[in-house]
């Protein structure tokens, strides 16, 4: 099972895992009316609630791929951010807390996922959490920053969310590989909500220096499916195909327990909203 699989690494990743002839299930907001795809926006908890319940009808996947996210810029002001459907900061809302509600949506069934592979970026490192702000704000602040809001800092307080997931989540689903990969800088359309005289100017740089998504392809490929991956420990950070390790803030298994909980709140808020 596939989140952000119609673009950049995910579609390019999707292409590989066909290759190598697996079944897959695709979720997102742009489907193409394939069979195997269904109806996601990770930052409306209701619409997870429902793609959770419609892949369960065919069982568990072996496999979940994370794909999905995005940078959302805040108001022109820069001043505060974007709010998800369910009230929620919508970079958080998209890229954390609907891919917790996702993971969550498959726990205590009989069968357990073997894998779950979250990408994630280097970002994470300049990332900052405090579940208690979380939980103060009712999810439209990750932290309390000084400045204006930073579309590109916010962003890399969620990755650090994607980060304390796997390390819960590795606690939590004792029989599942959790691994987080970290693609590189790769050329896609994750810089779309940003202003046009960004994209232009950007859009050559972006071209010549960064990896394209077949390349960034191979590492999530490897996570997912290369036999050596199987001694590598549950929860660890994945870098071209070798474990690295990801920052002590990502590894902090109170903070990722608390962070869990307080995200459990604003899930069951959001859903029974
Ligand atoms: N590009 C980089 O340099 C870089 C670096 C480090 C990490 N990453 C990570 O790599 C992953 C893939 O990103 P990418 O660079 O390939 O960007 P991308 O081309 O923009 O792909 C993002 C995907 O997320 C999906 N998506 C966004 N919002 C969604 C929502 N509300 N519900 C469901 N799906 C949603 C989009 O699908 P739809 O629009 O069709 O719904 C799209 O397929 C992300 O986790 C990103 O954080 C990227």
């Amino acid at each position: 099972m596939v989140t952000g699989g119609s673009s950049g690494i995910g579609k390019a990743t999707v292409a590989r895992l066909k290759d190598l002839g697996a079944t897959l299930v695709l979720g997102g907001r742009n489907n193409r009316g394939l069979r195997n795809e269904f109806y996601l926006d990770l930052s409306d908890l209701k619409s997870v609630e429902r793609f959770t319940r419609a892949v369960k009808e065919d069982g568990v996947p072996d496999l979940i791929l994370s794909c999905a996210a995005e940078i959302y810029c805040g108001d022109p002001e820069g001043a505060e951010p974007d709010l998800s459907t369910d009230g929620y900061d919508a970079t958080f809302a998209t890229n954390a807390l609907g891919l917790q509600a996702l993971l969550r949506g498959f726990e205590g069934e009989a069968k357990q996922p073997e894998k779950v592979v979250i990408v994630a970026s280097k970002l994470e490192r300049q990332g900052i959490i405090d579940p208690q702000v979380i939980k103060e704000t009712r999810g439209r602040r990750m932290n309390r920053r000084e400045g204006k809001f930073d579309s590109v800092k916010n962003y890399a307080d969620s990755k650090l969310c994607n980060q304390l997931l796997a390390t819960t989540l590795a606690e939590r689903w004792k029989n599942t590989k959790v691994l987080t990969v970290s693609p590189g800088m790769v050329d896609t359309g994750l810089w779309r909500n940003f202003p046009p005289w960004f994209q232009t100017i950007s859009m050559p740089i972006r071209a010549v220096a960064l990896r394209t998504p077949e390349d960034a392809a191979l590492g999530v490929t490897f996570a997912l499916a290369a036999e050596e991956i199987e001694g590598v420990e549950s929860g660890s950070f994945m870098v071209d195909g070798r474990v690295e390790e990801c920052s002590e803030a990502g590894r902090d298994k109170e903070k990722g327990r608390m962070l869990w909980d307080v995200c459990e709140e604003l899930i069951v808020d959001g859903i029974n909203r």
